[in-house]
């Protein structure tokens, strides 16, 4: 028999007027290799249906299931109960984005408002020529592209970032790693001027004051800061 442990969740529904912020617990028993994805769908099926959070993929690939666990964003499909010793977890949704009801939050709206902003496709100043063979890229570039390409959208670098909490349009540690990454892409043509234009200010590559909480939560273990560094000496010089 497993121990018994106590999730307490912060549960509100914005759209419905008689809701009111709550903290409501729930008891358990932990079962080997129980991660919080485990323990809240066995909480939604058995004990509160009306419990809502996300999850689509449990293996840490499609973003969906970031929250604050004892005050710590991080991925649930990740998060095994065991970790907490006291057998005692907190869960409240990712701030930052528009909640959507209890866990769940609208992390593709504030995406996708960041996408466009850093214009997160590839840009070339020339006509594609279907008639030429492609160019060839040298395998350190394309491993350095695919590198920034692990990034999920899980949002918990948002969530970690003070600027992101104070500045609402700030595009945070996954936009300014989306530019490097077209930065980096032989088939993007942008030069820095162009990048400049476009995140050149405290909203973009200016806003981050270094304090580290992006790269020490990013679930991919994502080298935020250094693409961050990288990206201003590059556009300041530019
Ligand atoms: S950079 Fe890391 S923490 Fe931020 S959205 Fe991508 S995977 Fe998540
Ligand atoms: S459910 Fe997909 S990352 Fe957690």
């Amino acid at each position: 028999m497993g121990r018994e442990i106590t999730i307490k969740v912060l549960k509100y529904n914005p759209t419905d007027s008689q809701s009111t912020p709550t903290f409501v617990e729930y008891t358990l028993e932990e079962t080997p290799g129980m991660t919080l994805y485990i323990a809240l769908t066995k909480i939604k099926s058995s004990i509160d249906h009306d419990l809502t959070s996300d999850f689509v993929c449990r293996a840490g690939i499609c973003g969906a299931c970031g929250m604050l666990v004892n005050g710590k964003p991080q991925l649930a499909c990740r998060t095994l109960t065991s970790d907490f010793e006291g057998g005692k977890i907190e869960l409240l949704p990712l701030p930052t984005f528009k909640l959507i009801k209890d866990l769940s939050v609208d992390t593709g709206a504030w995406m996708e408002k960041m996408s466009l902003r850093v214009h997160s496709w590839i840009e070339k100043h020339e006509e594609t020529d279907l008639a030429k063979l492609e160019k060839r890229v040298e395998p350190a570039v394309a491993d350095e592209v695919f590198e920034l390409d692990r990034c999920i959208e899980c949002g918990i670098c948002v969530a970690s970032c003070s600027t992101a909490i104070m500045r609402e349009d700030f595009v945070g540690a996954v936009g300014l790693n989306r530019v490097a990454r077209f930065s980096i892409d032989p088939h993007d043509t942008r030069t820095d001027e162009d990048f400049y234009e476009l995140i050149g200010d405290d909203d973009g590559i200016f806003g981050c004051m270094s304090l580290m909480a992006c790269e020490d939560h990013c679930p991919k273990n994502l080298s935020l800061q250094s693409k961050i560094a990288y990206m201003r000496r590059k556009l300041v010089m530019s």
